[in-house]
């Protein structure tokens, strides 16, 4: 324990002494006087580069404690890194990408001192231009920029070959060469791909080291006895795959739905509920369809003098806990709370309520803690805060001028909750982008009232743009109402059963199997559809688009998975147990449409350290169609078995269909991660 906690104190000094040498740098670097002749600027420049160098030491050293702590990475980031610690990999597999970036900035950091620290610039190779080689570092040019500001001349050719001089053997190189301007292109190594791919079958898909967290999700959320629209349909897709992506990083995930279930409207609601059905209490009332009696009750509000009053007395009720409308808000949240949960069991989402009434007694708590820290001001009877010193941008209300709180206030309490009594490290929001700034200033006040530390903790906005329907215009019914999420399920379960009559699946097909397909087409296009955009786009809801059997959609690869799969199923051979097979067989890479698909699988962990840091799930969208195309390819080139011509089985390819089970393997991980349920048969 107390070495843990001089380890912790270490990497805090450190971290401490990092921010340090970043401010001195910034104020170095707007010390600068532009002049380039300037003495002055020269020797900014220098400390710059030095401090630089100092603080990339730093940075390294963190890292490589953080790794050691959370129970250690194979591939080392830092300048120290040695050759030898790769080739023992087993249960992870290496992002290439990140791997010859640590292997190409260490190179620079040797070849050139003065740049240490200097992070390489790495990027893959079109596969079809691959006589470039596999990846390609680019740093040269820059770096002769940055030599030519320390007084050096250099061309970026020679700088490659110096680069190149300097790198270290690796497993996974097989061969580098300077190119062009001074481009150094990399050939993957063979055998480590036979190797990583072995690994695959052996011991299946494991995801690539990164640090752990823990992380608190917050999605869905929809608002209680108001429509759950195709936005909050947006937000439990994306969230639900943002989580299963995390859970299979593995980071500690907390899902939370942030559900809308606290403010006046409950006035309104408890008011009406009394007078229409005053047995409430011990009778369960008919309010199936709250939407049309939250309607009700909001012309009363708006029309009755009298029941706007009565309403108003009853969120007080509420609020302070008196038994009968608590009674009366439980059966009207229970309602709602139903609706949503048939959505979630339909969509395969797994989620945990903590709504905002979760936080009345912490709401309280936390305006004591703002007054105490004097950052609550009066304005015209409300008690806003400003979210930075500066007063800059919009200010939060946190008390109205009624004594109600507002989304606001129960905001501030829920990211005080999350990371004072959740002890999540870092928080992610999946809510549309219209509620950009409102995030941005919960984040800012919280760090402002000392709550949240961008040094410490990490919070995104994974935003997502409006649906469009497909005139363009904002996703309605054709009576211009707002499209019921259960009905839009149920017109794609039957659009999706109408194409597979048209192919005559159902003439094929038992019962039970065209229902778990027609299930499968059906909510796996949605999403698909949904995390194949780009998600802070909008997009235009097309079922005709999201059923089509080509391009990158969820038919098409569901068609492609199955067709992988029963290669091995029909091959005459028992291939269900690999790890038997392994004994005696191996991949070979040896046709070049083999080694093109063993290449497109080892980006698998490149994609998944790129959406670690963006969170943009359509990268591992594109990257299944990558690997469905390329296994065509290699599928129209590669017998896989060789038959006669009465149709007998002649001649099994083991390597090959060894290769299909990878392919297989790596896409029904994807799968899970973007929520398709794979099917046997289609
Ligand atoms: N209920 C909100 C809405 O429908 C979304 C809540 C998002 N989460 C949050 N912590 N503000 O717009």
């Amino acid at each position: 324990m107390s070495s843990l906690k001089r380890e912790i104190d270490r990497l805090q000094a450190l971290e401490r002494m990092t921010a340090e040498l970043r401010t001195q740098i910034e104020n170095a670097k707007n010390g600068v006087i532009v002049d380039n002749d300037d003495e002055e600027y020269k020797k900014l420049l220098i400390e710059n580069t030095k401090l630089k160098h100092r603080l990339s030491i730093l940075e390294n050293a963190i890292e490589t404690e953080r790794k050691a702590s959370s129970g250690g990475g194979n591939i080392s980031t830092t300048t120290s890194f040695t050759p030898a610690t790769v080739p023992t990999i087993v249960n992870e597999m290496i992002s290439i990408h990140q791997h010859l970036t640590d292997v190409f900035t260490n190179a620079i950091a040797i070849a050139f001192e003065q740049l240490a620290g200097t992070t390489a610039i790495i990027s893959p190779v079109a596969a079809n231009a691959s006589k470039f080689g596999d990846y390609q570092c680019n740093s040269a040019m820059s770096i002769a920029k940055s030599l030519k500001l320390l007084g050096i001349n250099k061309s970026p050719r020679d700088i490659a070959n110096e680069i190149l001089k300097q790198v270290q053997p690796s497993p996974l190189i097989a061969k580098l060469e300077v190119a062009g301007a001074g481009f150094i292109n990399v050939f993957l190594e063979k055998t480590y791909a036979v190797r990583a791919l072995n690994n695959i079958l052996n011991s299946s898909v494991k995801p690539p080291h990164c640090t752990k967290r823990r992380v608190l999700v917050d999605f869905s959320s929809p608002n209680i006895a108001k429509e759950m629209h195709v936005g909050h349909l947006r937000s439990t897709i994306i969230g639900e795959s943002t989580c299963r992506f995390l859970e299979y990083m593995g980071h500690d995930v907390l899902r939370v739905n942030h559900l809308g279930d606290w403010g006046t409207q409950f006035g309104m609601l408890i008011a009406h509920l009394e007078d229409r059905f005053p047995k409430f209490t011990t009778e369960s009332p008919p309010i199936s369809d709250l939407q049309a009696f939250y309607k009700e009750s909001k012309k009363r509000f708006d029309e009755n003098e009298e029941f706007k009053k009565r309403a108003y007395d009853r969120v007080v009720k509420l609020q302070s806990g008196e038994k009968n409308s608590t009674k009366a808000w439980n059966l009207i949240c229970d309602v709602s709370r139903k609706e949503f949960q048939k959505i979630y069991d339909r969509l395969d989402v797994k989620i945990t309520e903590k709504g905002e009434s979760f936080y009345q007694s912490r709401m309280l708590d936390v305006i004591k803690l703002l007054e105490s820290k004097n950052l609550l001001e009066m304005d015209e009877g409300r008690k806003i805060m400003w979210p930075e010193e500066s007063k800059s941008g919009i200010p939060l209300t946190i008390v109205k001028s009624d004594g109600g709180f507002t989304y606001d206030t129960s905001d501030m309490a829920a990211i005080r909750y999350r990371i004072e009594e959740e002890k999540a490290d870092w928080l992610i929001y999946v809510v549309d982008a219209g509620q950009s700034t409102h995030l941005k200033n919960i984040y800012l006040a919280a760090e402002r009232s000392g709550i949240f530390n961008p040094k410490i903790h990490r919070a995104d906005h994974v935003q997502f743009g409006v649906v469009l329907g497909e005139d363009g215009k904002k996703f309605k019914t054709r009576s211009g109402d707002s499209v019921k999420l259960s009905e839009l399920l149920d017109e794609g379960l039957k659009r999706s059963l109408e194409t597979l009559k048209e192919k005559n699946r159902d003439k094929t097909l038992t019962e039970e199997e065209l229902h778990e397909i027609q299930e499968s087409v059906a909510y796996g296009c949605i999403k698909y559809a949904d995390l194949s955009h780009n998600r802070i786009n909008e997009y235009v809801f097309s079922f005709d688009k999201m059923l089509e059997d080509r391009g990158n959609t969820a038919v098409y690869l569901l068609y492609a998975y199955t067709r992988i799969c029963s290669i091995a199923r029909n091959c005459g051979e028992d291939f269900s147990d690999l790890k038997k097979i392994l004994k005696s067989k191996s991949i070979e890479l040896e046709h070049e449409k083999e080694w093109k698909l063993a290449k497109t699988l080892l980006k698998f962990p490149d994609v998944l350290i790129k959406i670690s840091g963006d969170l943009l799930l359509h990268s591992l969208c594109e990257f299944c169609y990558d690997v469905a195309t390329v296994f065509s390819e290699f599928y129209d080139n590669c017998y896989c078995i060789e038959k006669d011509k009465s149709g007998k089985i002649i001649k099994v390819n083991h390597s090959r269909i060894l290769l299909c089970e990878a392919t297989a393997a790596v896409l029904r991980q994807c799968f899970y991660i973007l929520g398709l349920k794979p099917v046997q048969k289609i």
